[in-house]
């Protein structure tokens, strides 16, 4: 791609800048006060989903100016360059093509020569065969017993999506195998994961794209050495392990069957694996089927965002309203808040997703960036949150631009009728995002305290309290129910959110640079820290830690 100029210097960055001082003094009460159709202009459906931007604090005539900003970027252009298969992961000069994973059966891509579409689609058979021995009983362990429990060792990628997505499908599991995740190098985590099951039983998934990676490898050796405590030194060890990575030669010298590794490709970025072999782990809980569906979902919101103009397409509506809120009115935190309990894995999920995407200060062409780049991601869901850090979000001094993701059905029904629960969640939705923003003004609680018969100075005194500034800017998302189709559209959104910010903002989305040097530094202190002899060559204070933690107290 051509090196493009700065994005703040274009003339789209300025007019955006212009229009941001001159609709500041509107609310977003003025704003609705003006305005009757707002909800019908700010709001889109597609393909039964409904993304509404009326609550964010922008107009018609925001988007538009947002719109000449993606253009200037040429969003579209990479856009294109992506779904063609150009490196554009410019630093490790690889392709970005976890939408091939997704295509229907019997789709073709070509890339450098390869059917890389066709290669996706065996591989998805090879696991389908895996899903059918394991789940009927076929595929047994080293004493012949067929696996009850699948613990899918990896972290990052490798974790947190299919992790969320198989607590999100909860109600579409198959019965008969527990699927866990173990991905921290914390003892703990194996120890929890292991404890009270039966090594005949317990089929090991080791998730890593490079297979190199400390915690994975580390918690492989252990589950290794777990089995082979539990089933004798001799035992079958590797007839209970699978292996998912892009390193087929390190999987080899783990000790991996060959029938029993399942590989992607470096055109699928960790972060985006969990629609190749890395979610074995999904298909195992949820069945082939509902695997499919789910990535037919996910294939269904990239057709969306390749062909769907850009002042209806979805995701850029969503990255829009966020370099809005981040660039130009300078709030760059973005809580993530599920009124579904199944995704409460999501923020953790999307945290990687956009930090470890977005979270960049270089350019595509290797120029520092003067403006703020990717947000600051966290959440819980609803309404537990709502007991927790909503105060903040309320009545704090900062606007925290939030996502409310709600789905309109259950998959649990619960109370009067079956939809008693439900009804409340939505209701605390919506309640949330009214009060956010149309807050409630001094006045309005002054009076109301007069009225109840508070003495005049206790009015005063509380009213300040009991107030809500309002004008706190939020999306929501209503889906249908969470089910593996609408959960793969989600996703799927939420990366091309991700990417067309990263496009707007003009940095390479699909690096991760930043996560290597705390690994590389981790090395000589985890010797230093085993070997007393070594004399420890860092900063004071690491030096200080490390003399502390080799005594092993403070004293
Ligand atoms: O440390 C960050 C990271 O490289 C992520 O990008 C990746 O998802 C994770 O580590 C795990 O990597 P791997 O799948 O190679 O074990």
């Amino acid at each position: 791609m051509d090196q493009l100029p700065p994005i703040d210097s274009s003339p789209a960055w300025q007019a955006l800048q212009a229009h941001a001082e001159a609709l500041a003094p509107q609310t977003l009460r003025d704003l609705f006060a003006a305005d009757a159709q707002r909800f019908d202009t700010l709001s889109w459906r597609q393909d039964g989903l409904l993304l509404d931007l009326s609550r964010q604090r922008l107009t018609a005539e925001t988007l538009r100016l947002l719109l000449d900003l993606a253009e200037a970027a040429d969003l579209t252009g990479l856009r294109d360059a992506m779904f063609a298969g150009e490196h554009i992961n410019l630093t490790e000069d690889r392709a970005v093509l976890h939408s091939v994973l997704r295509l229907p059966p019997g789709s073709a891509f070509d890339l450098d020569g390869e059917d890389v579409a066709a290669t996706a689609q065996a591989e998805l058979e090879r696991m389908a065969a895996m899903v059918a021995a394991i789940r009927e009983g076929r595929w047994r362990g080293a004493t012949g017993k067929p696996f009850r429990t699948a613990i899918n060792i990896g972290i990052g990628g490798s974790d947190l999506g299919p992790r969320m997505a198989v607590d999100a499908l909860a109600a579409d599991h198959q019965p008969g195998l527990d699927v866990r995740f173990v991905s921290n190098v914390d003892g703990a985590d194996l120890a929890r994961a292991v404890a009270g099951l039966d090594p005949a039983e317990t089929l090991f998934i080791v998730a890593s794209k490079t297979f190199t990676t400390q915690e994975t490898m580390t918690n492989a050796a252990s589950a290794r050495a777990w089995l082979q405590a539990g089933l004798g030194r001799d035992a079958d060890w590797p007839a209970h392990f699978i292996a998912l990575s892009a390193a087929p030669a390190e999987m080899e010298t783990f000790g991996i069957k060959p029938d029993h590794r399942l590989t992607f490709w470096d055109w699928v970025g960790g972060r985006y694996s969990l629609w190749s072999a890395i979610g074995l782990p999904i298909a195992l809980a949820i069945g082939m089927e509902n695997f499919r569906s789910f990535l037919a979902g996910a294939h269904a919101m990239d057709k969306h965002f390749q062909t769907a103009p850009l002042e209806r397409n979805l995701p850029v509506l969503m990255a829009l309203a966020g370099i809005w809120n981040i660039n130009f009115l300078g709030f760059t935190s973005l809580a993530v808040l599920p009124y579904d309990q199944g995704l409460a894995r999501l923020p953790a999920y999307l945290q990687q997703a956009d930090m470890e995407s977005n979270g960049k200060r270089v350019d595509r062409w290797s120029r520092p960036v003067h403006y703020a780049t990717g947000p600051v991601v966290f959440g819980e869901p609803g309404t537990n949150g709502q007991h927790a850090f909503y105060q903040l979000l309320h009545q704090g001094t900062q606007p925290i631009p939030a996502d409310f993701i709600v789905p309109l059905h259950s998959r649990y029904p619960m109370g009067e009728n079956g939809t008693r629960h439900h009804a409340m969640l939505l209701a605390n939705a919506f309640a949330q995002t009214e009060a956010l923003a149309m807050g409630r003004p001094q006045a309005e609680v002054m009076a109301e305290l007069r009225q109840s018969g508070q003495p005049e100075y206790e009015s005063r005194m509380l009213a300040p309290h009991r107030s809500f500034p309002g004008n706190r800017p939020t999306t929501t998302l209503l889906l249908p129910r969470i089910d593996p189709f609408t959960l793969g559209q989600l996703i799927a959104l939420y990366e091309h959110k991700i990417f067309a910010q990263g496009a707007v903002w003009g940095i390479n989305s699909f690096d991760q640079w930043g996560v290597e040097l705390g690994k590389r530094l981790a090395k000589p202190i985890l010797e230093e820290l085993t070997d007393p002899k070594r004399q420890p060559h860092h900063d004071p204070a690491t030096n200080g830690l490390i003399e502390v933690a080799r005594k092993g107290a403070v004293d």
